[in-house]
Formats: structure tokens, C-alpha cells, sequence
């Protein structure tokens, strides 16, 4: 491992909100963090530590959200204006009949309804899930169905997709429409009042869906309890203070939204922008530029297409204000951080976590020392290690799980309905992550790979079952194998390997024919699962590996595609 580091100055590590890491490290328990977080008579709910509590403080009348479509349209929402706009979608749903503990699902597109009526929903101590607008019918019955949602809020342009489902959906009460009339004026004609659900810190308030290697997404349920690490995490990792303009780039479909767009950022009393359209080098500069940003937190195939489109656009821009960068997602290249720090002036500080854990745990802090390539050190308060399969741990510089020693705050609490999966991540006292990685001599992490098939494709994680459950679903396909193909610029693409019917292979011989029908596969998963859970590789095949047992062996086809030695084939059947 070469390794090249980029020293902090004293002004860094002067100004950075956690001056000493290594202190830090060595005395900081959670129950120190309670401080940072408001407990109301003794409850503890995440969304009143976001907002409300500073709409009873100076900042009341401080812009929380700055908010901006790709049409220009622009609108700004005060502390306060958030605080009482969220108490009003709170008073719709118990309208509606929401209770404590139900689940109210938010099929939405990144318009400011997302935000304040997320807030109402934790507010009256029911749990909300959030839905990717990119999902199509059968994502969307996935979880619908698996979370028993009561309601679902939406928009006009969206709902069709949840018409083609919403019969098989018993459960689910109440359709409501964000954009239209009916809703809008109900919002409006609510009281603004609330008494904030007093909710246990062990209470339910979010929930996601992520995938794994086999079956259906998982519903992964947190806590207001996370709260606290999403609040100390937004403070010593994203350095957030009064002053900034922070841009969050994540969409609150995944957690990075919700932790730090929404809780965790907005608890630490910043301002943050919304931009609410797709990605455009130009655009985002002048995102940056216009709301003079000081605090990005963005993802590695992002910064790679920043990277691409040439340097010459950024002197543009007027991206004097930046003052600190940070990264998730999927591994960060050390050529992105050297381009950062040639470009703005500045490294991006990646940051490791996940769906389950909640809140950024392993993490490069303002202050500390960067070894380029790596992800950092493990949060204060928290122990990360490398273990083997059984939960032992490692010595330095070897290979084997990132594991994280529970419970930490914002650890997942269940998988929702699925006990026994929940179960399945622990390891003799370690929380096993299904990441492998390795710890160095200084206690630094680095990443190596997955465990197991999951894909990350522009930063999203795809479960390969999902995607080969859509594409057996068309007639013409008989049998499908997806994996992970390394890639440049998206970290990975999604390749399937895919074995046609006998009458369509007759049919199609010649290459445009198997072309027509490799679009009409991809357009067919896209249609039906996801609009970024495609495959935009297709390779026909007669037969896939398999084991004896007849499960699909993704191992050998990406061994195939890397041209790898194929490793142990004992349980392959004959191929
Ligand atoms: O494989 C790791 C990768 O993303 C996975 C978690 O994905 P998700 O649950 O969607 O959450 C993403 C945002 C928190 C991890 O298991 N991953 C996340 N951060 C990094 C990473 N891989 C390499 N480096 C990272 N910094």
C-alpha cells in the first residue's frame, strides 16, 4: 500500500468543531452527546430536534431550506416556517387516522412537501418510509406491501405507477396527492399547532429499503435515537456551524438524505440547499456559486463526472466560499481527492456507512491528517474492526470484515417483518457490515470490496436478485445472472447474463435482432423495477452456472467477465 498523506495545517485543525480527534476518541461516550439534543419531558423526538427547537430560538427566522428546481424555480423556508408547516401535514394524517407506529410512505420527487411532511410524520410518532421516485410498480409493491403502509403521499405525475398496484394492497388506506387541490387545501386550512408526540428514544421514526445479495429489499427500521449520531456526526465530520450554506447532494430515497439533509444537518441549525434536478457540471457549479456553499457532501461518480467535464468550467464560477468537502457512497479514488485538492483548493473527506448503521461511522475529520485512499477513522464513541468470518479480530494490514461493535445510536433497530435477517448480521458481538476492508498500523481504514453480490452503481446499491427477478419476469427470458461490472466513471454497472427462450433464439440470429431485444430487456427492467436498476450490459448465454442445488453462481460469471481464475468449483454442477 503506497501511501500518500495531506497534512492539516494548524488552521484546520484551529477552527474545526472537533479540534482533537484523538481525545475525543479515547474519552467520548454517548451518553456526552445527550447535551447537543433537546429531550422534551423526557422524550426524545428527531424531528423537533431538527426544527422546532430552533424555531424557539434565534434562529426562528433563519432560511433552513433554500430549495431550487431545474426550471430555476426557487423558494426558501425558515426554521419556523418548517416547524408549523410540518405540525400542519401532522394534523392532516391524524385526520386521516395516522396513529403512533404507523407507516406513512413517501413516494415523492425532491419538493419541499419530502421535507416538512417527513418532519410531521415523526412528529406524531408515526414511522416514515421513504420510496426512490426512480421506482417503478414492482419496487414499489416490494415495499409497500412489506411495510403494511397505511398512506402513501405522493404526486399526480407519480401516481399512476401506484394505481397499477394499489389493489393488491390491502393495507394501504389513503392515496394522497401532494400537488393537487384537496390535500394542498387541507394542509392549509390545518391548525398549525401540535403537541409533538413524546416519543421513546427506542420508538421507531424512519424506515428504508436496501437490498442484500438474495430475496426481496429489507425494511430497515431506526429510531429517534439516531438522532445523536447523526447530530455529532454532522458537527465533527461535515463541520457544520451557523454560518455555513451547506449542499447535501443525496436524495432523501436513501438514508444520506435523510440523515444528513434532513436530521442530522438541520439539528445542527444549518442552512441547506435542495437543488431538486438532475446532475449538470455547469449547473452544480453554479449551484455552489449561487448560495456560496461552504459545506458539499457528495458522492464519488459525482465528483468523477466533475472531474470529466474539464477543469475550465470551474473558473467560471465563484466557488470562493467552499471551505470543506465530503464524500460516501462507494469507494473514493485518490485521483478525485488530488483533483480536489488541485481544483478547489481542498480535499474531499470520504465518509463509510450504511442503510443499517444510520450515521456516518468511519470517517476523515477536518482536522485530522488525510492518508489519500483511505476512509479514516472509526467515529469517537464507536469500535470498528476487522474480523474473520467467525467475529475474531484481525491483526493490522490483513484482510477481512469491516465490523462495528453494537450498539451504537443510530444503529438499525429490526428488519422490518424479518427478525431472523436482522439476526443474521451479528457475529460473536460484531456487527458484520458485508464489507471488506483492512485497518493499518495508525488505526486508519481502508476499503476493499463487498462481501457478498450487492452492486453500487453511481453510488445506489442494487440487490442482483431484484434485478434478475424483473428481467425472468419478461417471456422471453428463461433464466438471468447479475453482477457488479467495474467501471470507470459509476463505480459499477449492472451486467446481466441472461439465457432466452428456445423459440425467441431461433427468431433472433442476426445482430441487430439480439440488440432489439437486449434494449427491450433493459427498457423492460427500467419500466418495471427502477429507472436506475437496469442492466446496461446484456450478454446472452445457453446456460448459467449453477450449484447443484440449482442458485445461480454470480462468483463465476464476474470471474468470467474480469477473466479471473474461477476459484473453487466443487458445488458447481456440470458446465
Ligand atoms: O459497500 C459500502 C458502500 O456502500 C454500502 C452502503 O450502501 P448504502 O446502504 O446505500 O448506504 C450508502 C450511504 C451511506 C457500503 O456497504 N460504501 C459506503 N460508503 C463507502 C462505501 N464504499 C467505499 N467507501 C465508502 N466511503
Amino acid at each position: 500500500m503506497k501511501e500518500d498523506t495531506y497534512k492539516k495545517g494548524k488552521k484546520n485543525i484551529e477552527n474545526a468543531n472537533l479540534e482533537d480527534y484523538a481525545k475525543a476518541a479515547r474519552t467520548f461516550t454517548w451518553k456526552d452527546s445527550r447535551k447537543y439534543v433537546d429531550w422534551t419531558e423526557g422524550g426524545l423526538n428527531a424531528a423537533y430536534n431538527a426544527v422546532d427547537r430552533h424555531a424557539q430560538t434565534w434562529r426562528k427566522n433563519k432560511v433552513a431550506l433554500y430549495w431550487e428546481d431545474e426550471a430555476g424555480n426557487a423558494k426558501k423556508y425558515t426554521f419556523e416556517e418548517l416547524s408549523l408547516l410540518s405540525n400542519q401535514v401532522g394534523n392532516v394524517l391524524k385526520d386521516f387516522g395516522v396513529e403512533r407506529g404507523d407507516r406513512v410512505f413517501l413516494f415523492l420527487p425532491r419538493i419541499p412537501e419530502l421535507y416538512f411532511s417527513f418532519l410531521g410524520i415523526l412528529k406524531i410518532g408515526a414511522i416514515a418510509g421513504t420510496l426512490f421516485s426512480a421506482f417503478q410498480e414492482q419496487a414499489l409493491f416490494d415495499r409497500l406491501e412489506n411495510s403494511g403502509a397505511k398512506v402513501l403521499l405522493t404526486t399526480r405525475e407519480l401516481k399512476p405507477r401506484v394505481d397499477a398496484v394499489k389493489k393488491k394492497l390491502p393495507e394501504l388506506k389513503h392515496i394522497l396527492i401532494v400537488d393537487e387541490e384537496p390535500f394542498a387545501k387541507s394542509v392549509e386550512n390545518a391548525s398549525d399547532a401540535l403537541r409533538i408526540a413524546h416519543t421513546d428514544p427506542d420508538d421507531y421514526a424512519f424506515m428504508l429499503y436496501t437490498s442484500g445479495t438474495t430475496g426481496k429489499p429489507k425494511g430497515v427500521v431506526h429510531s429517534h435515537r439516531a438522532i445523536l449520531q447523526e447530530h455529532m456526526t454532522a458537527h465533527w465530520v461535515l463541520d457544520l456551524r451557523d454560518e455555513d450554506a451547506y449542499w447535501c447532494t443525496a436524495d432523501p430515497g436513501w438514508v444520506t438524505g435523510i440523515a444528513y439533509e434532513i436530521l442530522g444537518s438541520w439539528s445542527n441549525g444549518v442552512a441547506a440547499l435542495v437543488y431538486a434536478g438532475r446532475f449538470d457540471p455547469d449547473r452544480w457549479y453554479k449551484l455552489l456559486d449561487k448560495y456560496n456553499i461552504s459545506v458539499w457532501y457528495t458522492a464519488p461518480t459525482a465528483i468523477r463526472m466533475l472531474m470529466a467535464a474539464g477543469d475550465s468550467l470551474i473558473k467560471k464560477h465563484n466557488l470562493s466560499h467552499l471551505r470543506h468537502l465530503c464524500s460516501v457512497g462507494e469507494p473514493l479514488n485518490p485521483e478525485a481527492v488530488r483533483w480536489s485538492i488541485k481544483v478547489f483548493g481542498m480535499p474531499f473527506h470520504d465518509t463509510w456507512w450504511q442503510t443499517e448503521t444510520g450515521a456516518i461511522c468511519i470517517a476523515n475529520y477536518p482536522s485530522m491528517d488525510i492518508k489519500i485512499g483511505s476512509m479514516g477513522k472509526p467515529v469517537p464513541g464507536l469500535t470498528a474492526a476487522i474480523v474473520d468470518d467467525n467475529g475474531h479480530e484481525l491483526g493490522v494490514n490483513k484482510e477481512g470484515n469491516i465490523a462495528l461493535k453494537p450498539k451504537w445510536p443510530s444503529m438499525m433497530h429490526t428488519i422490518w417483518r424479518r427478525p431472523q435477517k436482522y439476526k443474521s448480521y451479528f457475529t460473536n458481538g460484531w456487527y458484520i457490515s458485508g464489507d471488506r476492508g483492512m485497518m493499518d498500523k495508525d488505526g486508519y481504514f481502508w476499503f476493499i470490496g463487498r462481501a457478498d453480490d450487492v452492486i453500487k452503481t453511481s453510488g445506489e446499491r442494487v440487490g442482483p436478485f431484484e434485478v434478475e427477478s424483473a428481467l425472468v419476469a419478461h417471456p422471453s427470458v428463461v433464466e438471468a445472472g447479475v453482477i457488479g461490472k467495474p467501471d470507470t466513471m459509476r463505480g459499477e454497472i449492472i451486467k446481466a447474463f441472461v439465457v432466452l427462450e428456445k423459440s425467441v433464439i431461433e427468431k433472433t440470429k442476426t445482430k441487430p435482432q439480439l440488440e432489439k431485444i437486449k434494449e427491450e430487456l433493459s427498457l423492460y427492467v427500467k419500466k418495471h423495477l427502477a429507472g436506475h436498476a437496469y442492466p446496461r450490459e446484456i450478454e446472452f448465454m445457453d446456460k448459467l452456472p449453477k450449484t447443484r442445488s440449482g442458485k445461480i453462481m454470480r462468483r463465476i460469471l464476474k470471474a468470467k467477465e474480469l477473466g479471473l481464475p474461477i476459484g473453487d468449483t466443487s458445488t458447481l454442477e456440470d458446465y
